[in-house]
């Protein structure tokens, strides 16, 4: 059950979309909290000593939130690091697991806090800038079925084509057709499979949105058509910022039309970003977003089927207010000729703060179809109103196929319109486990389509970082490999033995129809993909305390390795389940272990899955591309002591609305395996029948 209550007069969202089931009252009357007002409101809670708190979407530390302060408010910040309070996304859903659970919504666009238990041990504080908005209690039996009642009404969520499932290659950047070619070359000649290269920055010209480098790109169309051939398609990045150059045509027709952002006086904003300087389009506005969204087509038309829309909090290098701000306060600190504390220290803050300035952030103005609104206040919908854009544009240029698309900043509802990857962080050993960490939460947020830059963005790799950060990225619905400009080259083929790497990304692909099947009907039910042990063995005190463990789908769990030079770990298995080490793509060992314990080794090129009893896993043939998967020809693996089924969810992967759709059961029984439709052909691939 979902009770809606109403506080002064919240700016419209739509991030719930289905008010069934949801009783609206336009009352403040909360139950499980108290209510302070007056300058923003606070919503207080007393927590039992036992009481965890999870969601909160893309964020740092632990899958229990509880032990601090988190604050939605889209930022820009590479440094993901345990004392920060705000990443990329803002998502403001959290389920508080008491004796009797309760999940929380707090539909505001503009800046929350959620305390939890951080000043106070066992108070959990909601804390609202502003004191429009609506607050959604939500009751249920469990904590998946509150999760389900929330994501019923937040709609389901975007899903990309099946080739999005396959390997991805980014780095910032491939900055020629060349450079494109060799990575797609270079993957095929280490046999190691992969469906997409990315295009940055430097595919523009100047940086200059739905522009292309005609130098160093000189026939896109030709060059995608090349790749498509070997099955791969190229994703070019999309900023939200527009270069101000007079002639370029994005740019005038935003000015000519007022798309675009406004300060104070009215003017279109100017702010810097890679151009430069540059507007923002007004993506709140219906107009404006339906504008900058058909722009898309001049890449579809050169057969682009895939897009990253970045930059979106948005941020801002600098706005030219911010610049005279630093231009004075030098000139004061230069007048005081011996520069002492105070000196250094003002010029060090004035450059310091010039970049994603709040300040600037309350000088800029949206024109809501009629209303001009700061957009401080509506700040969080900036990110999800750019992929909205594209995505509503996306269903008129390629009404028949699902295009690929995913965001860096996101409020809850973007999850309709495309993924996320959660940004830039660093080839640190502690940001796998923080991508572990955040899969459930997003899950739980609606992000399903979701993965990390595998191997660390900022910062150089390892071969043993990357192939560890692979053995967990196998399992997330975007596996791509992303690096920043001046750090080491991490395409897999460069390291040392790249049959390791082939081993880890060839069973991924084998894993395909597991990742999809379980990503589609995750969707359709409203269940969650990845979810903490906490969730599913809610009994067992030891399970709900694991946090680098998680649940995939109704038939697995991993525990990747994720520290440096470990050589194995120890994990806690809730139940008696099947232990299969994978040892490449084609090779595992399986083991029953009992519930408890156990130490387990795991070398560099190896997988670890835990199946549960009487569970099974489908597993296909690799493949070099999806394209090329063959995934009507399955293997069971698992563990019976009767009948076990698995349920398959296929669809042909690409048409919109979907086609071909269907549920498949996969059985073994007696001995034997099989399955209930006959152009899906299953062979035993080592069950053990008890
Ligand atoms: C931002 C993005 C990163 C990209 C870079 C250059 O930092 O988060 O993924 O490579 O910009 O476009």
């Amino acid at each position: 059950m979902i009770f809606r209550h109403k506080f002064g007069k919240p700016l419209e969202t739509g991030a719930a979309v289905n008010f069934d089931g949801v009783e609206i009252a336009d009352d403040e009357a909360v139950e499980y909290f108290t209510v302070e007002k007056g300058g923003g409101i606070r919503f207080r809670r007393r927590l039992g000593e036992d009481t965890a708190v999870y969601g909160l979407g893309e964020n740092v530390r632990g899958i229990n939130k509880r032990g601090w302060r988190y604050v939605s408010y889209c930022s820009d910040d590479p440094m993901h690091t345990e004392d920060k309070q705000s990443l990329y996304g803002a998502h403001n859903f959290i389920v508080v697991d008491e004796e009797k659970p309760f999940g929380v919504f707090v539909d505001i666009p503009g800046r929350v806090a959620f305390d939890v238990c951080a000043d106070k041990y066992d108070v959990l504080e909601i804390i609202a800038e502003d004191d429009n908005l609506y607050f959604y209690e939500i009751t249920g039996d469990s904590i998946s079925d509150i999760v389900r009642s929330f994501r019923a009404m937040i709609g389901k969520s975007y899903v990309p084509p099946l080739w999005a499932f396959g390997y991805q290659q980014c780095r910032w950047s491939y900055p020629t057709e060349d450079s494109v070619r060799e990575v797609a070359r270079e993957y095929k000649r280490a046999g190691i499979p992969i469906d997409a290269v990315y295009l940055d920055i430097d595919y523009m010209e100047q940086y200059k949105d739905f522009t292309v480098d005609k130098e160093r790109f000189p026939d896109l169309k030709a060059l995608a058509e090349e790749m498509k051939e070997e099955g791969v398609h190229l994703v070019p990045i999309i900023d939200a910022g527009v270069k101000i150059e007079k002639g370029y045509d994005v740019y005038e027709e935003g000015a000519a039309n007022g798309y675009f952002c406004k300060d104070e006086s009215g003017d279109d904003y100017v702010t810097a970003v890679w151009p430069g300087k540059t507007h923002f389009p007004d993506f709140l506005n219906t107009e404006a977003r339906r504008w900058f969204g058909l722009k898309y087509k001049r890449l579809t038309d050169m057969g682009i089927d895939g897009f990253w829309n970045d930059m979106n909090e948005p941020a801002i290098f600098y706005s030219e207010k911010g610049l005279e701000r630093v231009w004075t306060t030098l000139d004061a600190v230069k007048e005081q000729g011996n520069i002492g504390m105070s000196g250094f220290f003002a010029v060090r803050d004035a450059f310091g703060g010039l970049m994603n300035s709040e300040r600037d952030y309350r000088a800029m103005y949206h024109n809501m179809d009629g209303e001009t609104v700061c957009h401080h206040r509506v700040h969080n919908l900036y990110g999800y109103n750019m992929t909205r854009s594209a995505a509503e544009a996306l269903d008129e240029i390629r009404p028949d196929e699902r295009t690929l698309l995913f965001s860096r900043a996101s409020y809850i509802g973007m999850h309709r319109y495309g993924g996320i990857w959660t940004g830039d962080n660093q080839s640190w050993w502690s940001h796998i486990l923080m991508n572990l960490k955040m899969l459930p939460s997003l899950n739980m947020c609606g992000f399903l389509y979701t993965g990390a830059d595998l191997g660390g963005f900022g910062g150089n790799t390892t071969r043993d970082l990357l192939l560890r950060w692979l053995a967990l990225g196998i399992f997330t619905p975007l596996m791509r490999n992303h690096s920043a400009l001046g750090t080491r080259n991490q395409e897999c083929y460069r390291f040392e033995n790249s049959d390791d790497f082939k081993g880890l990304i060839s069973l991924r692909y084998r894993l395909i129809p597991y990742l999809y099947s379980e990503f589609n009907k995750s969707n359709e039910r409203g269940d969650m993909m990845f979810r903490p042990l906490a969730f599913d063995y809610h009994g067992d005190k030891r399970a709900r305390g694991v946090e680098d463990q998680l649940m995939l789908g109704g038939e697995l769990m991993i525990a990747p390795v994720y520290e440096q030079n470990a050589r194995g770990r120890y994990v806690y298995l809730p139940e008696d389940m099947l232990f299969v080490l994978f040892d490449g793509a084609d090779r595992f060992e399986a083991k029953r272990l009992e519930k408890g314990d156990h130490y387990i080794e795991v070398g560099l090129n190896q997988v670890p899955v835990f199946i549960r009893r009487n569970r099974l896993l489908p597993l296909c043939r690799a493949a070099q591309t999806t394209s090329a998967l063959d995934r009507n020809t399955l293997e069971l693996i698992g563990w019976t002591n009767g009948a076990a089924e698995y349920e398959l969810y296929t669809d042909d992967g690409i048409s919109k609305p979907v086609k071909g759709k269907k549920l498949v059961r996969l059985r073994a029984e007696n001995g034997s395996v099989g399955s209930d439709d006959d152009s899906i052909a299953v062979s035993d691939g080592g069950v053990i029948f008890e």
